[in-house]
């Protein structure tokens, strides 16, 4: 363990401007520093350092943090790596620091657990090999064309059907069996220990490592469940693991893009063929996590799901999360009714390849799939379209990609490009321009009413008090309420720069991190500002979005000055709303 002092006095001692110059030409623009994103293909630099803050981050890409986060990125390497090394580039030599008692205990029970996950592997693949036992697994796996090289290089195993052979043989080689309970793949009953997997063919799951933190069992007939996995444990987060990644990295590497398919012979299929940068979930729906992890190590991805409708949905719902992280994705179809590993069985790995390379942009997919749903042939059907499109569209990062599909949805649809952009800013509903203008303040133009309370809560301590005051979540909404809810906590008194340059370390959340690194290097336009009138006007802004319905709209109205501005505005709104329906 490195001790947290030392980290900091490597943060002291090296400016992130000099850590990044290393990698990434820079020139000063402002407040900030300006290059070409190292972590994604540019002609025009999008790419922010702010000295001052000591984060970067990327408007193109939406990478962004301290220079520690940024050596792991650019290098490959984990924290306590790039730590190390910025300390030989600041000249600060690292003593680790001794662990503590439960460091050391939780550190020797993961060495224990990668031990017996090793032997568990080693057993159920000894059982496939030899003998009798393992004689169905064998003929399943040849009738399945599943030779010794691939059954090799997955390691498979055979689970016998046994109440207790792996508990038997784990404890033959000196295991702790309480030890090996917590990894789920014995468990201990009345009768004594027994096996979890019995009579299955097993897929160990491997980290991107290579290490073995799971086991998953297919049975050899058709009987049901037709998978078990190894329940979640200290090595095991299904929600973050992708099956197969340890074999796809070379290949993603190489060709910058990735295939996610959801089943583990799904993948031995495609590997089998010669197509490498493939993962697999493990039995789960596609999660944040996931996408983050994807988003690590590809530029592209492409899913590869039935084409049934949980295919079809799992599909739209992992488009949600790459236009979340910014990960260009597309969608490969095959033929209704195969999958990979029935496809390849009865057609070439060229054939394959042909199929992929007319992978639908996944957006489009999205659209084309809600249009054969819902026909745009009435008004109201248009209206459900678009409430559908609406909130996915704004995702898209890309601005030359957004205008594209502004104008296809638009043509299939048969609405004008107009009456689709007023239903993106919710019916009319201008409210980001008009708090600008009717204040001798200008917000950034393209900022968001959000983004600026956010950089209110960071930069000014009476605003931030006033906010919570008023309280957060009259203030901010979704990941922004969330957001601002972690800051808080972070911040929690301290006022010192380098906790902010930290902090988008400790947010969980991709999304969290991006917000806020983009807030942060772009918020320099507050520096001298009244922050009262700012935050005034921000929520009288705020105020007028939530009123949402005409009914509500009426109320206000009723109270108001009839030669006020806002009671113009309002009736306009109203109107916009009455009008909405109409006008598509
Ligand atoms: N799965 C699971 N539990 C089940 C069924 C499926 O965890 N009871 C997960 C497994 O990860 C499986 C994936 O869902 O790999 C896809 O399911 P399926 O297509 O049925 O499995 P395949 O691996 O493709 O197996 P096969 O080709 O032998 O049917
Ligand atoms: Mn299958």
């Amino acid at each position: 363990m490195i001790p947290e002092e030392k980290v900091r006095e490597i943060a002291e001692r090296l400016s992130i401007v000099e850590v990044v110059s290393d990698y990434v030409p820079l020139r000063r623009a402002g407040g900030n520093f300006l290059g070409l994103c190292p972590f994604h293909a540019e002609k025009t630099p999008s790419f922010n350092v702010n000295p001052a803050r000591e984060i970067f981050h990327c408007f193109g890409c939406g990478e962004g943090g301290n220079a520690f986060s940024f050596i792991m990125k650019i290098e490959g390497v984990s924290f306590p790596e790039a730590v190390k090394l910025l300390a030989r580039k600041a000249g600060i030599e690292i003593e680790e620091r001794q662990l503590t008692p439960t460091e050391k205990k939780t550190q020797d029970e993961h060495v224990q657990f990668l031990r017996i996950n090793e032997l568990t592997t080693s057993y159920y693949r000894s059982v496939l090999l030899n003998g009798q036992e393992g004689e169905a697994a064998r003929q399943y796996l040849a009738k399945r064309t599943v030779d010794t090289d691939i059954s090799e290089a997955y390691h498979l195993g055979f689970a016998p059907d046994r109440w207790d052979g792996l508990a038997k043989h784990l404890q033959n080689n000196g295991v702790d069996l309480n030890i090996a309970a917590k990894l789920g793949i014995i468990r201990k009953s009345d009768s004594g220990w027994h096996d979890l997997l019995r009579n299955r063919l097993i897929f160990p799951i491997r980290d991107a490592r290579g290490q073995v933190i799971a086991f998953a069992g297919r049975v050899l007939d058709g009987s049901l469940p037709k998978y078990i996995n190894s329940p979640e444990s200290p090595l095991y987060h299904k929600s973050s693991v992708l099956f197969g990644l340890n074999m796809a990295l070379p290949s993603i590497r190489t060709g910058g893009s990735v295939i996610i398919v959801e089943g583990y012979f799904d993948h031995l299929a495609l590997y089998r063929a010669g197509v490498e940068n493939v993962v697999a979930t493990c039995g789960t729906a596609l999660t944040s996590t996931h996408a983050g992890q994807i988003k690590r190590h590809a530029e592209r991805v492409y899913t590869l799901f039935d084409s049934d409708n949980a295919g079809k949905k799992a599909t739209i719902r992992s488009m949600e999360l790459f236009l979340e992280q910014r990960i260009p994705a597309y969608v490969i179809s095959l033929p209704p009714g195969d999958d990979p590993d029935s496809f390849l069985g009865t057609h070439s790995a060229a054939e394959f390849v042909a199929i992929r390379d007319k992978a639908r942009p996944a957006f489009e997919y999205f659209v084309r799939s809600l249009l054969a749903e819902t026909p745009p042939d009435s008004v109201d059907n248009k209206v459900r379209i678009i409430d559908d499109i609406v909130p996915r569209f704004r995702k898209i990062a890309d601005s030359v990609e957004r205008d594209l599909y502004e104008k296809e949805i638009c043509r299939l649809l048969g609405i004008t490009v107009h009456s689709f952009r007023k239903r993106m800013q919710g019916g009319g509903f201008a409210h980001n321009k008009d708090a600008a203008t009717s204040q001798s303040i200008i917000l950034q133009p393209g900022d968001n009413v959000q983004d600026t309370l956010l950089a209110l809560l960071l930069n000014y301590p009476d605003a931030r008090a006033e906010i919570v005051r008023n309280g957060l979540d009259n203030i901010f909404s979704d990941d922004y309420l969330e957001l601002a809810g972690l800051i808080l906590d972070r911040l929690d008194g301290s006022e010192d720069s380098r906790t902010l340059s930290h902090m988008a370390e400790t947010f969980a959340k991709p999304e969290h991190k991006i917000l806020f690194s983009r807030i942060m290097v772009s918020d320099g336009y507050l520096d001298d500002i009244e922050w009262r009138d700012v935050l005034n006007q921000c929520t009288r802004s705020n105020e007028r979005k939530q009123l949402g319905s005409i009914k509500e709209i009426a109320a206000r109205l009723a109270v108001l000055d009839t030669n006020c501005d806002e009671y113009t505005l309002l009736l306009k709104q109203a109107d916009t709303l009455r009008t909405r329906k109409s006008k598509l």
